[in-house]
């Protein structure tokens, strides 16, 4: 590919006004191959010191085995009779795969959310599901209850050689807090899970409790506590969580700290802000490998992102921030580094309906940042352009898999949001993106985001808890 690109380009130069320019033509030839030989070479450099070209790695069996997608053929059911009740909300039948996700009495609803029977199970898996994931299947923690953690994200302890798993605990009932408002679950807290082999999660409680009685608590029960984080900061030995703060109506719009010095709470709840003065709703935190935390947040009315490095506790934001996908109207960021690039995957703003994630790119965290596309492959249309019904929340790096990742998604179930699924699946930064800038002479300057659809998968059976 490149190389077609690199005896193109001075194809492009010929001079069709006979043999007098042929001189002229021959110069301009050799310094154009010259340019593109320099940069071709430059970005070779660049793609070795991100580890390697996806030709190589293409070839090890297990990246192939992340690779092979899967597809979907979902068939619309015929049309049906409906109940009153059903009719009375929603009149017309539902006619696209996303209506029919959205709809809690359709016939597909076993599709997008299987029943316990098929639910995944590490007390009862046989050899031919251990370590298996089925994305959107209810998953179970080692005491057979369903695993509350959305909207959740990943800490590796150094200390502990754990995995640390941190989401909302919303195992109370869906419903509205008035007409208007969406569906909710009051706050019970943040659940925590803990894991060797990122499989099989046994649950450590809930370590930062919603307050029950006091109503002008920020995690009084009937506000809004959304996309727990968390970080361990070496300077402090403290583990430091971030959290969306907010009201019923999401008016609050804020940021709230917590920091405990275990991995398993409790933790202590300082505060809330709006950091840098702005408004701040889905949000998630990035430490850096040089020990810098930043925030992440989307700001004026979810329209723009905000990326802001915290302070050396980690417990506040700082003064700088820079505005980046400015009128993009993006949430759900979750943010990843490979090869000296940062990379970051959001969603669409379309309440709990999934839309179409985009994965950026940026040399520096504080940007500039270019949306490089839909990272979704695999499925069929509809699951691409829904996320696999699903909404990023995290991308969790595999250390002895560079370049490959697991993908965290959340599949809300705004029927019964205790019952939202979790979408895992495996991610891989290689290969070049799908339509190169224009002023990069069609080379890329990003290599692709691909989040592969599958059914079934599990990491590589190397890597397997043998850490
Ligand atoms: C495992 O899978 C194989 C082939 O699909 C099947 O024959 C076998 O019965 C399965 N074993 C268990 C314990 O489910
Ligand atoms: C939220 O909005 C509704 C409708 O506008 C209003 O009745 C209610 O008082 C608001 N609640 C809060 C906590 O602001």
């Amino acid at each position: 590919m490149r190389f077609k690109n690199k005896s193109r380009k001075p194809t492009t130069l010929r001079c069709n006004a006979g043999r007098r320019c042929s001189f002229s033509v021959l110069v301009w030839s050799l310094v154009g191959c010259l340019l593109l030989l320099n940069l071709y070479s430059f970005i070779s450099q660049k793609d070795a010191r991100r580890g390697g070209t996806h030709f190589h790695i293409n070839q090890h069996p297990h990246i192939r085995e992340l690779e092979e997608v899967e597809e979907e053929n979902i068939q619309l059911p015929p049309p049906r009779k409906r109940s009153p009740r059903a009719a009375k909300r929603k009149p017309k039948r539902p006619t696209t795969l996303i209506e029919e996700f959205l709809d809690e009495s359709s016939q597909l609803r076993n599709v997008f959310f299987p029943g316990q029977r098929t639910a995944i199970d590490p007390r009862k898996s046989s050899e031919n599901d251990t370590y298996y994931y089925y994305p959107g299947r209810m998953w179970l923690d080692t005491e057979g209850n369903p695993i509350q953690a959305h909207g959740g994200g990943i800490l590796y302890d150094q200390r502990t050689k754990m995995y640390y798993w941190y989401g909302e605990y919303k195992d109370g009932p869906t419903y509205h807090a008035h007409k208007k408002g969406a569906a909710r679950v009051d706050v019970i807290g943040v659940g925590c899970y803990s894991s060797k082999d990122l499989w099989m999660w046994k649950n450590e409680g809930i370590v930062l409790a919603a307050e029950e009685n006091d109503e002008t608590h920020d995690l009084y029960k009937l506000n809004i506590l959304e996309r727990p984080k968390v970080i361990y900061n070496e300077k402090t030995g403290k583990y430091v969580m971030w959290m969306h703060i907010d009201d019923t109506n999401y008016t609050k719009a804020s940021a709230g700290v917590a920091t405990s010095d275990f991995p398993t709470g409790p933790f202590d709840y300082l505060y809330s802000k709006r950091p840098h003065g702005y408004d701040s709703r889905d949000m998630t935190v990035f430490k850096d490998e040089d020990g810098i935390a930043y925030l992440v947040y989307s700001s004026e009315d979810n329209s723009e992102l905000h990326i802001g490095p915290l302070n050396e506790e980690y417990i506040d934001v700082t003064q700088a921030m820079r505005r980046v996908l400015v009128g993009q109207h993006r949430e759900a960021p979750a943010l990843f580094k490979h090869g000296g690039t940062y990379y970051m995957i959001t969603s669409g703003c379309t309440g709990w309906a999934p839309n179409e994630a985009r994965a950026h790119a940026a040399e520096s965290i504080l940007g500039p940042w270019e949306t490089i596309g839909n990272p979704c492959i695999g499925g069929n249309k509809v699951f691409r352009d829904t996320t696999f019904f699903g909404q990023s929340t995290f991308v969790l790096p595999l250390p002895e898999l560079p370049g490959s990742f697991i993908f965290m998604a959340d599949r809300w179930n705004p029927a019964d949001l205790r019952d939202s699924r979790y979408v895992w699946l495996p991610l891989r930064v290689a290969g070049p993106v799908d339509h190169p800038l224009e002023y990069n002479f069609g080379f890329p300057l990003w290599s692709r985001v691909s989040v592969y659809w599958h059914k079934r998968w599990r990491l590589p059976y190397r890597w397997q808890g043998k850490k």
